[in-house]
């Protein structure tokens, strides 16, 4: 579907949108940094599938500063709006929303009251990246609160930051449903992901390592294997290809302890170059037991 999708960046053209909707409209908002590829398009596709034709689909692209570390690539961060607002518009989107760090921090600074995500802020990514999920967090809990939207689509791609935005919104008690989508990969099998843009053509190959890997693990828990099996093949597997491993690790569906049967999480963090790639995949655990 390819129509209209109107591009708004205040907060007060943001409201009027919505106030000059039909009561009752049904609406999704899909949160993004831009740099939109089949992965996002994906969010926006389930999106107006799931508000149907009469429903309200918006798209934000903001590449949130908070979530960024000084060390981080937020300058170099790829930008491309009229681009992704032809991919909204393709996917069916009706409204992109596009704010300034202005717009959205206003003059904030120092005293920006913030979403403290818990424990499982400070492990995994969160222990790479300090500071990083509170800054995810913060924004999504704008994000939501400005368009007040009924529905919200997440990738798992990101997994922990999915766990985290549905923890946040049922223990801050906010409205929105959280809409968890597969994720989307290219053909050979690499999830999809705006960092991929940074691979030369022989780190794009060796990237191939990480959804082998998790494939390895998946292997080893549908012939019977634990948690720690899964672990130690596909560090074997990482470490044979000569890939650095962040992490590789197996938690229960809300990155808690594994356990010893039933549904588990696989996660794997490499760095390839200098960039970070992640990906992870569902597991069933103990299926042989
Ligand atoms: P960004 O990296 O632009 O991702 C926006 C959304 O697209 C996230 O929900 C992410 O999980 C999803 N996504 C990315 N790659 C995907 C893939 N290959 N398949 C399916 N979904 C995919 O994540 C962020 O932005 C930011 O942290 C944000 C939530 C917008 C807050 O700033």
């Amino acid at each position: 579907m390819t129509g209209e999708t109107r591009v708004v960046t205040t907060r007060a053209s943001l409201r009027g949108a919505y106030d000059a909707l039909p009561a009752g409209t049904r609406r999704a908002v899909v949160p993004t940094m831009g740099s939109l590829h089949d992965g996002h398009a994906m969010l926006v596709h389930e999106a107006r599938r799931l508000v149907g034709p009469d429903g309200h689909v918006t798209v934000t692209i903001f590449v949130n500063p908070t979530q960024f570390s000084a060390n981080e690539d937020l300058a170099r961060y790829p930008r491309s709006l009229e681009k992704d607002v032809e991919t909204c518009a393709h996917e069916g989107a009706d409204l992109v929303f596009a704010p300034t760090p202005d717009t959205i921090y206003r003059d904030a600074g120092p005293g920006l009251v913030t979403v403290d995500p818990g424990p499982l802020g400070t492990v995994l990514e969160g222990a790479i990246r300090p500071g990083h999920f509170r800054g995810m967090l913060t924004v999504v809990h704008k994000l939501l609160a400005l368009t007040g939207a009924h529905h919200a689509m997440f990738g798992e791609k990101d997994y922990q930051q999915l766990v985290l935005v549905r923890r946040m919104v049922r223990d801050l008690d906010i409205g929105s449903e959280i809409v968890a989508v597969p994720t989307v990969r290219a053909k050979d099998g690499l999830a999809l992901s705006s960092r991929n843009a940074y691979l030369s053509p022989a780190e794009r190959h060796l990237a191939l390592v990480v959804p082998q890997s998790i494939e390895v693990g998946r292997t080893i828990a549908r012939t019977g294997g634990d948690a720690i099996d899964v672990v130690r093949e596909v560090q074997r597997f990482l470490d044979e290809h000569g890939v650095v491993a962040d992490y590789a690790t197996v938690t229960d569906p809300e990155l808690g302890p594994a356990p010893e049967s039933g549904e588990a999480r696989l996660l794997v963090a490499v760095r390839v170059g200098d960039v970070r790639l992640i990906d992870n995949d569902r597991l069933d655990l103990g299926a042989l037991a």
